[in-house]
């Protein structure tokens, strides 16, 4: 449904994105996951016909993106991750205004705007103002908007930013439900977690490259086998750690941080309590033995680049 290849684009002198290469297929909602200046709005921004690539090309709906321009934006609505709020419109009045510029006739538009009221669950807030809107509210609206010539393709930039949790869930049980109805999603985020549970696909990149890309499972799975075990002990039980610790088969990594011994470990539970009780039995003093949380999008960071967590 998009292909990107090879998409480079320079700011002056200032490399954004490079080389990147992308296939977002049908149905898929596809996570682009990066820190702050990774480019992904640089990529989006592309994708909707708003920016000329310094090098490389894109096709979206089977249309060229530098090219075919109107084809494009009829096949697909874009949320840019910051918008005008219209002052003095109301809710029913700003779809109809978008609704208009995309060429919906009058006769339809009453009709699409009262099927997305209710899709986005707005239909009480039809005469409201737009700027009495919660920012949850403002951000369905926003979704509500690019749906109004109904396109086959979504590109949404950061859309669960600065929301509460409540509304966080409320925006990704929508695109599930825009999923059901068919469309195919580009979603971006600075945080994995945000869209881990509603992604089928997801891309890393990082200033302008691609880290990996692949289903959401298999890139989780790869993850969740590292764990990072903290232990503790009184005294000094140094050599003996080094010892049964440093030579584990499933230890990628020990080091003694501050009185922590922190180790990257890949085995199961039942390998981490053997492993304890080797401790134990050896007579160190443990006082503490537990397994830190890992932050996803860090962690896999860290091991794309073949680099212990
Ligand atoms: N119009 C611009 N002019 C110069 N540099 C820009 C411009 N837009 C973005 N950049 C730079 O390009 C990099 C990527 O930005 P952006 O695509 O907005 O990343 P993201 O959306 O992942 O935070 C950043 O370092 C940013 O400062
Ligand atoms: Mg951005």
């Amino acid at each position: 449904m998009i292909e990107i290849r090879q998409f480079t684009k320079l700011y002056d002198q200032f490399e954004a994105v490079h080389g990147l290469s992308l296939d977002i297929e049908q149905g898929d909602i596809f996570g682009i996951i990066g820190p702050n200046g990774a480019g992904k709005t640089t990529t989006f921004r592309f994708l909707a016909t708003l920016l000329l690539p310094t090098s490389g090309r894109a096709t979206l709906a089977g249309f060229d993106v530098v090219r075919q321009v109107r084809e494009v934006r009829r096949s697909m609505g874009y949320m840019p991750d910051s918008y005008g709020v219209y002052y003095g419109m109301r809710v029913w009045e700003f779809l109809d205004f978008f609704a208009a510029s995309y060429g919906v006739p009058r006769a339809k538009r009453r009709r699409v705007i009262d099927d997305l009221l209710q899709l986005l669950d707005l239909g009480h807030k039809r005469d409201d103002a737009v700027q009495a809107l919660s920012r949850g509210m403002r951000q369905r609206l926003c979704l509500a908007k690019t749906l109004v010539h109904d396109p086959p393709v979504l590109i949404l930039d950061e859309p669960a930013s600065g929301l509460d949790p409540r509304a966080r869930i409320e925006i990704k049980e929508l695109l599930k439900e825009l999923r059901r109805l068919g469309k195919t999603i580009l979603i971006s985020s600075h945080i994995l977690q945000e869209l881990a549970d509603v992604c089928t696909k997801v891309a890393f990149l990082e200033r302008g490259r691609l880290l990996a890309a692949g289903d959401l499972d298999v890139i989780l799975a790869q993850i969740r086998r590292h764990h990072i075990l903290e232990i503790r002990v009184v005294g000094d039980g140094a050599k003996i750690i080094e010892e049964i610790v440093g030579a584990h088969p499933s230890v990628l990594n020990l080091r003694h941080d501050e009185g922590v011994w922190v180790v990257d470990f890949t085995g199961g539970d039942e390998e981490q309590a053997r492993l304890l009780g080797e401790l134990v039995a050896r007579g160190v003093a443990v006082r503490e033995f537990h397994q830190r949380r890992v932050n996803l999008e860090e962690a896999f960071i860290k091991i794309t680049k073949g680099e212990v967590i």
